[in-house]
């Protein structure tokens, strides 16, 4: 079987599982494990921010994040489909205790127009205070031109909002755009990243800031529950993953590319590659029909609505896996 339905279904590699029976470890909540703070490190000079924590999870960066930024009846503004609003069970709302803001926009980001509208009677005491607006890079495996993100960035400091980045992404990003990771996390204020994804860790997300920030943030982890003990044994598969998986992202997005092209020759589907993920458009309704003659055949991957259907590559699915996923994929289709 081959599952292609996310990034985050790897699991760790021998070298990786040697890192991670081979590490340094003490207490992290008493800031005394070796391998988590070089994990902080490397990450913070990584993304040109002063300081990172280790989390569990790309949730608990985000609501982290966000707790930080925002207070009791502030605004919150992000795509309606970003992970923050739509993949948190509404965390932002009770936890950060914000006022969502959702914007649609095919693009991923607020154009211009949007953002002076709703910036209109920013100061005005009925309303709830526009504090932070947070965007996704990758959003669903698209790039926000680094162009796009300086001019949200500016809009949100000329108005005093933050910035925050949902970074799961970040290094897609970077390896598609070929900039340093710390070019795409530039303009924000706070940003998460996962190494649960593409690097393929198999535990762990870190949010990244200025020093001050980070301090608060580490009281708000604790807040969640979310100190954790000998946590080295975990960083030092997400440390692996940040130094030797990065590049090969490059690998995903190629054989993205090549099966999106190859999966639109297939008479009644289209498909477009963006960065390591394919999303594939079926006849009117038929999305979950191909996605289960698809898992017949052997290649799982998620309907997303009912036209879309997501694959994604990742660190075990390598160039002869593509060549197997597009002939499966040729032969399920040809008997919806
Ligand atoms: C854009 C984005 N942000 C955050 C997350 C949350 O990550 P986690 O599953 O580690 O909580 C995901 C997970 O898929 C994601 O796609």
């Amino acid at each position: 079987m081959l599952d292609l339905r996310s990034d985050t279904v790897t699991r760790p590699t021998p070298q990786m599982r040697q890192a991670m029976a081979e590490a340094e470890v003490g207490d992290d909540v008493f800031g005394e494990d070796p391998t988590v703070l070089r994990l902080e490190q490397e990450t913070a000079a990584l993304l040109g921010k002063e300081a990172a924590l280790y989390v569990a999870s790309g949730h608990m960066a985000n609501q982290v994040a966000l707790n930080v930024a925002v207070g009791s009846g502030e605004e919150v503004w992000a795509h309606q489909g970003a992970h923050v609003l739509t993949d948190e069970q509404g965390a932002t709302a009770f936890l950060a205790r914000a006022l969502p803001r959702a914007y649609d926009a095919d693009e991923g980001y607020p154009p211009q127009d949007l953002l002076e509208r709703w910036a209109e009677g920013i100061d005005d005491v009925h309303r709830a205070r526009p504090a932070l607006v947070c965007l996704e890079n990758t959003f669903s495996g698209r790039v926000i031109p680094l162009a796009e993100q300086r001019r949200v960035a500016s809009f949100a400091h000329a108005h005093g909002m933050r910035l925050h980045l949902d970074g799961a992404r970040l290094w897609n990003a970077a390896v598609e755009l070929g900039v340093p990771p710390a070019e795409v996390a530039a303009e924000s204020d706070t940003v998460s990243v996962c190494f649960s994804k593409g690097l393929g860790a198999p535990v762990g997300s870190a949010v990244a800031a200025d020093a001050e920030t980070i301090n608060r943030a580490r009281r708000v982890r604790k807040l969640l529950g979310g100190g954790m003990r000998q946590a080295g044994i975990i960083a030092a598969g997400a440390l692996h993953a940040l130094r030797e998986h990065r590049d090969r992202l490059a690998d995903d997005h190629r054989r993205a590319t090549h099966l999106a092209e190859r999966i639109s020759g297939i008479p009644g589907l289209e498909a477009s590659a963006h960065t390591n993920m394919v999303w594939v458009t079926a006849p009117e309704g038929r999305a979950a029909d191909y996605a289960d003659a698809f898992a017949a055949h052997g290649v799982r991957c998620i309907p997303f609505d009912r036209e879309t259907i997501r694959i994604v590559l990742h660190l075990e699915i390598t160039d002869s896996d593509t060549e197997d996923a597009i002939t499966r994929i040729t032969k399920a289709a040809a008997q919806v």
